[in-house]
């Protein structure tokens, strides 16, 4: 039995079959759960998902709502850059297509933030069309079946990977297939290879190879730039932090964020955050005067619910700790 037949019959008994978004055909629905699952675990993302669909049923809701109103309820998400383009992607469905997500891939890879691996998961699972996907998990499945010795993460792999998952797609249960080889590498072709609970040992050529952890190879990783950045944090007597909107460029666009320079050399680092080229190493600095440039004034809370970096977010309860100290000595 080939690939995608052990594939399904693995699925019935041991894939996954209660996911939110699998409870629904709508191409909005299952391209909104696609873009949420990108860089974000299934765990994290089914809440979202759940006040997503109520906050915004339909396309028009979330093109009508403000950009402002959608990066708010992303809060926590991270990587906004998702956010701003399915708020985009939703304004051009409702303009040219009426708010009826299109159906043919060539254009819905055209929409803002939906690539080949997103439009072909959208085909293949709202409109059972045999389209295949490729995403980091299936690299990894893939890689491994073929002893792939090509860097994924460089044309010439990604080129060869796209024509073997082209290859294995069927031209039924495209759906079921889609959600199945997806759960094959998040269950078992994981990092770490399950390989006593795969059920493709038998035609794997890694695992026959005994190269399974070292595939898949990845380019070389460039080292990442340091980038030091100093908060500077004041909170007024309200208990009202002084905050900035951060540009239109550069990281963090368009999030609010406490005014920040570059690290002078005497604060301590209490964090560090990796970007995806850049090591951020943060720390902060109470002051007892109001910092140049600040826009916005809001409590912890208020800054909880706004579209802020998730390295703030992890620490306003400390500094929020800092000042509550301070205020009752
Ligand atoms: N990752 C991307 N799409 C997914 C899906 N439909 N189910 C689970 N994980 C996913």
């Amino acid at each position: 039995m080939q690939f995608a037949d052990r594939l399904l019959q693995w699925h019935k008994k041991h894939g996954r079959h209660d996911l939110p978004w699998q409870k629904t055909s709508d191409p909005f629905y299952i391209w909104a759960s696609e873009i949420m699952l990108q860089q974000t675990q299934v765990i994290t993302v089914i809440p979202y998902y759940m006040t997503f669909i109520d906050r915004f049923p339909t396309v028009t809701e979330l093109a009508e709502a403000s950009l402002d109103e959608f990066l708010s309820f992303w809060s926590g998400l991270g990587y906004y850059q998702r956010a701003r383009n399915m708020h985009r992607c939703a304004q051009t469905v409702q303009i040219q297509y009426q708010g009826k997500f299109p159906t043919e891939y060539h254009d819905l890879v055209a929409l803002p933030g939906i690539g080949p691996s997103t439009a072909a998961a959208i085909m293949s699972q709202a409109y059972q069309k045999p389209y295949a996907i490729l995403d980091g998990n299936v690299k990894r499945v893939l890689s491994r079946l073929h002893a792939i010795k090509l860097c994924i993460d460089q044309s010439e792999g990604t080129k060869h990977l796209w024509s073997l998952a082209n290859q294995h797609m069927p031209q039924e249960h495209c759906r079921t297939y889609t959600q199945a080889i997806m759960d094959l590498g998040a269950t078992v072709c994981q990092k770490k290879p399950l390989c006593h609970h795969c059920p493709m040992t038998e035609i794997c050529l890694g695992h026959q190879q005994n190269n399974q952890t070292t595939l898949p190879i990845r380019k070389k990783k460039q080292k990442a730039v340091v980038m030091p950045m100093a908060f500077h944090v004041y909170r007024n007597q309200q208990g009202e932090y002084g905050l900035i909107q951060r540009t239109h460029e550069g990281i963090w666009q368009d999030l609010i964020c406490f005014p920040h320079s570059a690290l002078n050399g005497k604060q301590t680092i209490t964090q560090t955050h990796l970007l995806t080229h850049r090591r951020l190493e943060i720390s902060y600095e109470i002051q007892d005067t109001e910092p140049d440039g600040v826009t916005h004034w809001l409590t912890k809370q208020q800054l909880l619910q706004s579209a802020i970096p998730n390295a703030l977010r992890k620490m306003i309860d400390e500094i929020d700790d800092v000042f509550n100290i301070r205020g009752h000595s």
